[in-house]
């Protein structure tokens, strides 16, 4: 895959604080004179809504297949409309999950064939692979106390505690050398630490931007 553009993925279980950071990310980048266009899974398309209203919603029941397949068609759409345009002229694509997410949920935690995920994934996006994914890291306790104090559970959060535990110790593992050269298509992943107020951890995150494309998001990139 190549393209002008630069796709950066944010990722991490639930309570990390992603979306705070993926909105201010979005906002710091944009200072940096860059054409930003902010994403997020599941949804970001009239069809991916829908599905993602189905893949929440704790009145639906689905299996682990049908769970990996609606987020695949999520995915595709979003791929196909969004993301694949806006990195075809050239703007910087922040989104808050992608692949590694699914390997992390449906694979690890629900237990489904990687290698099945990553066919199914293959077929959604045409294989594009992400420049770089941040991956927010917190303490479960902390992060589950998070979770709880926003108020109802989505289907996903509802799970068992076990069932975060496994996607804890997934995107652990998604940042060993082991996962990056066994799933290529996750791209780079760089863990960044969640704790402390929100502008330290989009300071951390901009700093790890800074030092990869010193060019772009750098002391010395021009600022608008
Ligand atoms: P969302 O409300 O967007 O929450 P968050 O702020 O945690 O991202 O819910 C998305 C949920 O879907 C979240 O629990 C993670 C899960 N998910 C998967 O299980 N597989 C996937 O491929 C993706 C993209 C998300």
């Amino acid at each position: 895959m190549s393209s002008r553009g630069l796709l950066l993925v944010l990722e991490g279980g639930e309570g990390v604080g992603k979306t705070t950071q993926w909105q201010r990310l979005a906002d710091r980048l944009t200072q940096f004179g860059q054409d930003v266009l902010a994403l997020r899974e599941p949804g970001g398309t009239p069809s991916g809504d829908v599905i993602r209203e189905l893949l929440l919603n704790p009145r639906h029941s689905l299996t682990p297949s049908a769970e990996a397949l609606l987020f695949a068609a999520s995915r595709a759409e979003l791929v196909e409309r969004s993301l694949k345009p806006a990195l075809d002229r050239g703007a910087v694509v922040l989104l808050d999950r992608y692949l590694l997410s699914t390997y992390v949920y449906q694979g690890i935690a629900r237990g489904l064939s990687m290698d099945g995920l990553r066919r199914i994934n293959a077929f959604a996006t045409g294989q594009l692979v992400p420049d770089l994914t941040l991956l927010l890291s917190l303490p479960l306790n902390e992060a589950m106390a998070r979770t709880q104090a926003r108020g109802e559970p989505d289907r996903l959060e509802q799970e068992a505690r076990a069932f975060h535990e496994r996607v804890q110790e997934g995107f652990q593992t998604a940042t060993g050398n082991a996962w990056q050269a066994e799933y290529p298509e996750c791209g780079p992943i760089v863990s960044v630490l969640a704790q402390g107020t929100p502008d330290e951890v989009s300071e951390r995150c901009m700093q790890v931007l800074a030092v990869r494309w010193p060019d772009r998001f750098g002391a010395t990139a021009a600022r608008v």
